[in-house]
């Protein structure tokens, strides 16, 4: 009859205090075939994290683990144990080891190759048994982390790898957050920000007030809501003080008008002077 049939959880506590220490059981079970890649990190699955861990030690605690295919260990000694898919990509990460299971060998015993099935992890039961124990997979379970971020499954519970320009413990600080678009909306694209501004505001974060670059010309600007208004000098008229004294018939009496930047005058007839031609010559009456 399996052993595992008479398994209860207080019997388990002890198969796995049995292997707990791996000083001796890791150079016993000789477990060779391969090396760590330095500095990287794979950016993947989790199936499992364990804390103190060492290096061969996270290695055979993979060939226990059924469908665990790579490792990522660390300077702290953590050991992540992970199902990896051709999509995913490691990356140049200092105080980090990067090991593919594929090479890796350990003593043949009751655990390797491992009998267990369905993501569960082989524990070595004593005289020549082995329990199958079913990882607790906190991040199919209730995945914390927003804005795409990946769950990894971690000692304590999930934690969180944010996208570029995603931040916070559920990733739930993004390029929006810090409200870079002053008085325009905010959309989150890619790993930073479009703002969509308001009216007349405009700048790739709205900083520019409908003023900016005077649309009034000639006249004086003032901030109204999201518009502008214009206050226009004399003999200016339109929205934007755009029609000036030579279109507003300033010149009078036949008077040819010409403007000079803002400025303006009047080259009179033989028959009138004045500013605006509006002075009749005396005598040149008929
Ligand atoms: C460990 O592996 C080496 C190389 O494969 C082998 O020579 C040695 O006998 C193994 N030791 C044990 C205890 O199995
Ligand atoms: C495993 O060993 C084979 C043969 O030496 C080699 O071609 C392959 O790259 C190794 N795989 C890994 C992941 O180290």
């Amino acid at each position: 009859m399996p052993f595992q049939r008479f398994c209860t959880s207080a019997t388990v506590f002890f198969l796995i205090l049995s292997v707990v220490s791996c000083n001796k059981q890791c150079s016993v079970q000789n477990i060779t075939g391969s090396s760590f890649t330095t500095n990287t990190y794979m950016n993947s699955y989790v199936i499992r994290e364990e804390h103190n861990s060492g290096p061969k030690m996270c290695i055979r605690d993979c060939l226990l683990q059924h469908e665990c295919n790579a490792i990522n260990y660390n300077d702290n000694k953590r050991c992540e144990l992970l199902i990896t898919e051709e999509s995913d990509m490691n990356s140049n990460t200092a105080g980090y080891y990067y090991s593919s299971i594929a090479n890796w060998t350990m003593n043949p015993n009751q655990c390797w190759p491992n009998p267990c099935i369905n993501r569960q992890r082989c524990i070595i039961a004593l005289y020549g048994n082995h329990v199958c124990v079913p990882v607790d997979d906190a991040c199919a379970t209730n995945n914390p982390c927003q804005y795409g971020g990946s769950c990894r499954n971690t000692v304590e519970g999930t934690r969180c790898v944010c996208l570029d320009g995603f931040s916070g413990e559920n990733c739930e600080i993004t390029p929006c957050t810090v409200h870079p678009c002053g008085v325009g909306s905010c959309a989150i694209n890619g790993g930073t920000f479009t703002c969509t501004c308001p009216g007349y505001y405009t700048g790739n974060q709205c900083q520019r007030n409908p003023c900016y670059n005077n649309p009034c010309g000639a006249g004086t600007c003032t901030v109204s809501g999201y518009n502008f208004n214009c206050a226009c000098p004399s003999f200016f008229t339109g929205t934007r003080c755009e029609k000036n004294p030579c279109a507003n018939s300033y010149c009078m009496n036949g008077g040819t008008c010409t403007m000079s930047g803002y400025s303006y005058s009047c080259q009179c007839s033989t028959t009138h002077n004045g500013d605006r031609c509006q002075n009749l010559i005396e005598g040149d009456s008929i």
